[in-house]
């Protein structure tokens, strides 16, 4: 394991970074799918351990973005942090303790903004009463000054960019484009006066003419009201539109973290680097591009666990520099979590580029 430290980017840099949320050796694992025939016969499929090993923390204000091909883990990690599933192994902390009893002010001050607007939307309610039902969950009645229910749906859309916001009460979400719909998802989250959006794919449903409006919303939302944003993209080029820090994840590991710009212009994991090779092309990674068997968590290989597809090795490299035995076969630790730029990668302990 190799830490170089960079200067953090602005958020972060502004005086001492404070962790809103701290993720420590967060494990979760999925009993394996099986077949129906394997199911008759008694047989489980092998466990998949969708997250294995991940500390992260998330500073106040920041914009986060935590990248990765699909399958690696991402949701499952935005899903443990909402308190929706339950870890194997690991602990949440909000604002330094702890979730444990804390639980309800945690579901009202951190709130997730999912991947697609249409399946997250009641198609029966309003827009007025989507919106407000996050104060009905919470038997908030009136804001901090008194405000009244509507008052507080009033901003929320307005915050949102659903204005003028009474002309939106009473359609349904059908009338609305995918956009707008993506904003009154947000506006729901904004409804409760939130610390953290925890944001998965926040617009990886919606036509490339709006997705700049949605990011520009979030960039927004951060820089007006210092709500911090966790952003899982398997998309690297929105990471590098919105994101002051980068967190690249790889068979539910975190490899390589750092300031957006030193991750995504100098980047030291041949992971990252090959990522970033596809990206003007491609536009996404969502496609293989790597050699060798696509990653499977049922399966996580020894060593390092990016080895059967890592260019350095297939090229003879690490061979060369005499690293090839480790990387088949030892294993690293996982990053701890820190605010400057750290990699996981033997070869970057030597400190060659990938
Ligand atoms: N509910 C589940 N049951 C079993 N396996 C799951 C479940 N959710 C996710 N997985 C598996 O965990 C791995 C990580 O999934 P996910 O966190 O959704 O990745 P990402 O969001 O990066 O695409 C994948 O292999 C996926 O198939
Ligand atoms: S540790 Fe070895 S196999 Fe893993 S990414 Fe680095 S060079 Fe490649
Ligand atoms: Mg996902």
């Amino acid at each position: 394991m190799s830490a170089e430290a960079v200067p953090a980017r602005d958020a972060t840099a502004s005086g001492e970074a404070r962790a809103i949320i701290e993720v420590r050796g967060l494990e979760v694992g999925f009993e394996g799918r099986v077949g129906v025939l394997a199911g008759l016969l008694g047989r489980r499929g092998a466990r998949a351990r969708a997250v294995d090993g991940v500390d992260l923390d998330l500073y106040e204000g920041e914009v986060l973005a935590l990248a990765g091909e699909s399958g690696c883990g991402k949701t499952t990690t935005a899903r443990a942090i909402m308190g929706l599933l339950r870890p194997q192994a690991g602990e949440i902390r909000f604002e330094g303790r702890p979730l444990g009893r804390r639980l309800r002010a945690y579901r009202r001050e951190v709130q997730m903004v999912f991947q697609d607007p249409t399946g997250s939307l009641n198609p029966r309610k309003t827009i007025y009463e989507i919106v407000a039902e996050g104060l009905r969950i919470h038997r908030i009645s009136q804001g901090p000054n008194g405000e009244t229910e509507e008052e507080l749906v009033a901003r929320a859309l307005s915050r949102a960019g659903l204005r003028p916001p009474e002309r939106f009460y009473l359609l349904y979400p059908h009338e609305l484009s995918g956009g707008q719909r993506q904003r009154v998802v947000i506006a729901g989250a904004l409804v409760l006066d939130p610390r953290v959006i925890v944001a998965d794919e926040p617009v990886s449903n919606l036509d490339a003419s709006v997705r700049g409006e949605i990011l520009a919303l979030l960039m927004k939302l951060r820089e007006e009201l210092r709500i911090s944003i966790l952003v899982v993209t398997h998309d690297l080029g929105l990471a590098w539109t919105v994101a002051d820090r980068v967190a690249v994840m790889y068979l539910g590991r975190i490899v390589e973290i750092g300031p957006a710009e030193e991750v995504l212009q100098r980047p030291r994991h041949p992971y990252t680097r090959a990522l970033l090779d596809v990206v003007p092309e491609a536009g996404g990674i969502d496609r293989p591009i790597l050699s060798g068997e696509p990653p499977d968590p049922t399966r996580v290989p020894n060593g390092c666990r990016f080895h059967p597809r890592c260019p350095a090795v297939a090229s003879g490299r690490a061979a060369r520099l005499g690293i090839e035995e480790r990387c088949r076969t030892v294993p690293l630790a996982p990053l701890p979590a820190a605010q400057d730029h750290l990699v996981a990668c033997y070869l970057a302990e030597l400190g060659e580029r990938p």
